[in-house]
């Protein structure tokens, strides 16, 4: 059932663009000195599982888009010289080859978004980073377990097909509007759905379906272009989603990936302490002492204590 307009070059992008401008307004005050993208998921910033995901799919260029502020996420990128020593005097291997893994996961670049105009103008600034090739979007609030597939298989996807490529969640109606939605064009296919059009957070009687765009994203360098082409959007912004649809309209071929794994949304404080304590639960070093405590705990709150808001996972 391909497009008739798929073109794929059979080669994989090795580039990731992680957009970490935004200012976490949603975490205040806990942002004000410490950038979002650095808080930790037990004692890893979020970050960092962004760009392992990253190497691990053999995206061997990460520009990181920062902004005024944020020197801190630089800091975690680079050598720490006085806490590797002090690591090594301990005898502490293990924890020292953790602290020395931010450094080498990926060739990683730095560039600064001055006015936080949105993320269609974060992506605006890897032009030059990505040149003429195909690059994969990972936007640091959305970190996928590392146990379940979504951007190889994107990746592969769009090796196979070309254009764009993006990352699908099923969400209950009343959440459409925190996503972008598409239009499928037909069947989800083994994974894969061919997309009409897509429009940023629509309201839920306007949502094109329950399909919902997460932060992952596979583009074509065309995506510049468009950029150029697209309007700031209805919250004063340049929409990423936009310029995908203008694309689309141009006969670029939109493919989204539907994911069924484990997804933690980092940027909302309910599904961030979610991820902390799911992950903690399944730490190798502080798993079963944590999980033993947290039944216990988990025993003592009343269920009074659980109104309606405890119950919005989705
Ligand atoms: C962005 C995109 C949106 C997408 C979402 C995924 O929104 O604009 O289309 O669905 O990421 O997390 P943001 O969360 O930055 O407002």
């Amino acid at each position: 059932m391909a497009n008739p307009h798929s073109f794929g070059t059979g080669i994989r992008a090795t580039k990731a663009v992680i957009p970490a401008a935004g200012l976490g307004t949603r975490f205040a005050p806990a942002t004000k000195a410490v950038p979002k993208e650095l808080l930790p998921v037990v004692d890893v910033p979020a970050l960092e599982y962004i760009v392992a995901e990253a190497g691990r799919e053999n995206l061997k260029d990460v520009l990181i888009i920062t902004a005024r502020g944020k020197n801190a996420i630089e800091e975690h990128f680079d050598a720490a010289p006085e806490i590797e020593a002090a690591l090594e005097q301990k005898g502490d291997t293990d924890r020292l080859a953790r602290v020395r893994r931010s450094t080498d996961l990926a060739r990683i670049h730095f560039t600064r978004q001055r006015v936080a105009r949105g993320l269609g103008d974060a992506v605006a600034h890897a032009e030059a980073f990505a040149g003429n090739e195909s690059f994969a979007v990972l936007l640091g609030d959305d970190i996928i377990d590392e146990r379940d597939v979504l951007l190889s298989k994107m990746l592969d996807v769009q090796a196979e097909r070309g254009g764009i490529v993006v990352g699908l969640i099923e969400v209950e109606g009343r959440f459409i509007s925190l996503y972008g939605s598409i239009k499928p064009a037909g069947e989800v296919i083994d994974g894969v759905i061919e997309i009409a059009t897509l429009i940023e957070k629509p309201k839920p009687e306007e949502a094109l379906s329950n399909l919902a765009v997460i932060g992952r994203y596979v583009l074509p360098p065309e995506i510049f272009d468009a950029l150029r082409r697209t309007e700031l959007g209805k919250r004063g912004e340049l929409e990423l989603t936009d310029a995908m649809r203008t694309l689309g309209q141009d006969g670029v071929p939109i493919h989204g990936v539907v994911f069924s794994g484990r997804r933690y949304d980092t940027g909302d404080r309910q599904d961030y302490l979610r991820a902390v304590v799911r992950l903690a639960v399944e730490h190798p070093e502080l798993g079963a002492d944590f999980s033993g405590w947290l039944v216990e705990f988990a025993k003592g709150i009343s269920a009074d204590a659980i109104d309606e808001a405890g119950r919005t996972d989705q």
